[in-house]
């Protein structure tokens, strides 16, 4: 098969041709149909987050099944479906607990050791996350993919993989949001944009958008944003503040990945307002936060990993709301990319031109 292959970081990636092992016990081998691209490849791309090279990047998929090993009754060759991405052992004490999203399998555990399943010669080729998704093809545990209807695009099937997922699930999964509330969200990209109009389905009354970029600010509005802040220049607290009376925000998520703007969005919240930390901030990078005032105001702050989601339960769900009008995904899908032209999928991330830019196959 063709995938895109980082041998070395911040160098493009090359699109080669490369061996696929076939899928063993418990797997189902995917033909990939769409790939998003998400600013967590590109920060593996650009920075040492522990992967290991060479690595196929592409987390966010959807696709045909393709062939199955033994022992897989839950999907048949030909079904379309939506990958989950990351390790589900289903044993760990994470997993047992219902928060899948935890899983830590120890380090001989079968679901680790499958790995590399790409290989160029000799030379043994990482899938990230667990996918490796800029690629024809993917092997994955059947416990990873979902089912997505026939009436589903591909494209929005896998934008549930992962940004709609990580910014419905941390509203919704993670921080709970109430009706009438008022939600800061702090980064409009692929995943921001998802945390807006979960927000929005939920009933906040009031979404206040920050970007640096008016063209993100003007998608957070067409996802449900009710006010703007445009970061490049505009003080972010001193103006939440003042569109909420000086009290601050019930909910702060930031989406972005700099310590700065976390304390930014904490600082934003009112007493007992909760800030929820989704971006994937650099290795090593560090908080500073007042724990006095932290005491004396309740505030609370939070991570969340992959939206707490537990993809079997989750992904249907959004997709039902996909279908019934209530979340806009194909609203998503600004620009889309060759195989060959994942390198400029990159660099249109990270230039900020597009909402999503999705890698597609025919
Ligand atoms: N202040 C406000 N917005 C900013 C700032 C800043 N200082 N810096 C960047 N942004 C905006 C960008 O303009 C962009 O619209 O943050 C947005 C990030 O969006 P994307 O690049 O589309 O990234 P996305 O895929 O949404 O991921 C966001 O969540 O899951 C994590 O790893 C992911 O850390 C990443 C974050
Ligand atoms: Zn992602």
């Amino acid at each position: 098969m063709k995938a895109a292959v980082l041998y070395e970081r911040r160098a493009p990636m090359v699109v080669e041709e490369v061996e696929l092992k076939p899928p063993v016990a418990g797997e189902v081998r995917v033909r990939i149909m769409a790939a998003g691209v998400c600013h967590s490849d590109y920060h593996h791309w650009n920075s040492e987050y522990g992967s290991i090279l060479p690595l196929v990047l592409g987390h966010e998929v959807a696709g045909v099944v393709d062939a199955v090993g033994d022992g897989v009754a839950k999907v048949r060759p030909g079904d379309r479906v939506v990958l989950a991405f990351g390790h589900r052992c289903g044993e760990c004490f994470y997993c047992l607990k219902g928060e899948p999203y935890l899983c830590a399998p120890p380090a001989d555990a079968p679901l680790l050791k499958r790995f590399p399943r790409i290989w160029k010669g000799d030379r043994g080729i990482n899938s990230f996350l667990a996918v490796g998704a800029f690629a024809q093809y993917t092997i994955v545990p059947a416990t990873n993919v979902i089912p997505l209807p026939e009436d589903v695009p591909f494209e929005v099937g896998a934008l549930v993989g992962c940004a709609v997922a990580t910014g419905f699930g941390a509203v919704v999964n993670a921080a709970k949001v109430q009706p009438g509330s008022t939600v800061l969200v702090m980064g409009c990209g692929g995943v921001g944009l998802n945390v807006i109009q979960a927000a929005a389905l939920v009933g906040a009354a009031r979404i206040i958008a920050v970007d640096i970029r008016d063209n993100k600010l003007k998608y957070a509005e067409q996802f449900g944003a009710t006010h703007c802040i445009n970061a490049s220049h505009e003080d972010v607290v001193s103006r939440v503040r003042a569109l909420t009376g000086g009290f601050g925000a019930d909910y702060a998520f930031e989406v972005i990945s700099h310590p700065k703007t976390i304390e930014h969005a904490y600082e934003s919240l009112r007493k007992g307002g909760v800030a929820v930390v989704v971006g994937m901030a650099p290795v090593g990078a560090m908080l500073t936060l007042d724990p006095l005032a932290m005491m004396r105001t309740s505030r609370v702050i939070m991570g969340t990993a992959y939206g707490n989601i537990r993809p079997a339960v989750d992904f249907p769900r959004m997709l039902e709301l996909y279908r019934a009008g209530k979340l806009k995904l194909k609203e998503l899908v600004s620009r889309r990319f060759g195989l060959t032209e994942i390198n400029d999928a990159f660099r249109a991330l990270d230039a900020g031109e597009v909402a999503r830019g999705l890698v597609v196959f025919d």
